[in-house]
């Protein structure tokens, strides 16, 4: 596929989508035709920023697509509170109450203080939802209730299985403090997920732009670039050109 019998293939052959591997649409405009389709079909992926880069909106709007293409979904917020989160987004036109209703989509709060195991409460609602997308927002908070980085890492990673094991797609975000050349928040994030992509945001007074960056996506040839970004009044969307 892709390979030319002469010469190397072109970069239009090598976006071309992957039949090889079922692929889910992010439905972000401009970002699956640079993933080869989409996310890999029950991949873990890593959305992450530093702060006010858009992670939230983008893990909504993934799970808003599915939600119109009839594909259950849970949204496990670790950050915000499930109400502020759910009216932050109607403003882009996405009612997720009325696929509460419906019995299509759930999003609650855990507590990241709370000792308790996450990875059965996961499975106990992707069970009950049949959920084909789910989204953890934020892990970075996972260490608040745990000083020893390593138990947190352990966490981490105990949901990171749990997730690629349900037969869902995944995404999790985590945070990269101000200015960190680093990925994630514990440093253990990055390589035990399928996917990466990086949101930034660079601004000073009324100048500003956002980009975002396929960092790793296994299994997928995906576009290499920096591409411009916009929250606009319908979500993000990803400039390909
Ligand atoms: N309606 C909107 N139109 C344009 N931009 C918006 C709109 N709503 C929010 N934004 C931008 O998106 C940012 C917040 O996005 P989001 O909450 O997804 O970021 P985040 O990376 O999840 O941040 P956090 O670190 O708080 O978790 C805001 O700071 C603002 O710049
Ligand atoms: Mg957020």
């Amino acid at each position: 596929m892709g390979i030319m019998k002469h010469g190397v293939p072109k970069l239009s052959d090598k976006l071309k989508p992957n039949l090889s591997f079922s692929r889910i649409e992010t439905g972000i405009p401009g970002l699956d035709s640079l993933m080869q389709g989409g996310l890999v079909k029950n991949s873990v992926n890593l959305v992450t920023g530093e702060t006010g880069t858009g992670k939230t909106i983008f893990c909504s709007q993934f799970l808003w697509h599915g939600l119109q293409k009839g594909e259950t979904g849970i949204y496990v917020t670790l950050e915000e509170e499930p109400d502020d989160i759910k009216e932050d987004v109607r403003v882009f036109g996405w009612d997720f109450q009325k696929y509460i209703d419906k019995g299509m989509f759930n999003i609650f709060y855990h507590d990241p203080a709370q000792a308790g195991n996450i990875s059965s409460e996961i499975i106990n609602e992707i069970g009950s939802l049949n959920a084909k997308r789910v989204v953890i927002d934020s892990t970075a908070t996972m260490g608040l209730a745990i000083d020893n980085l390593a138990q947190t890492r352990k966490r981490i990673l105990s949901i990171v299985n749990t997730l690629k094991k349900v037969g869902c797609t995944s995404l999790i975000t985590s945070e990269i403090p101000e200015g960190a050349k680093k990925l994630s928040r514990f440093g253990v994030e990055e390589f035990v997920v399928d996917g990466i992509l990086v949101m930034n945001y660079f601004g000073m007074g009324e100048e500003y732009n956002r980009s975002l960056i396929i960092r790793k996506m296994r299994r997928t040839n995906h576009g290499k670039d920096v591409y411009s970004m916009e929250i606009g009044k319908n979500g993000i969307v990803v400039k390909n050109l």
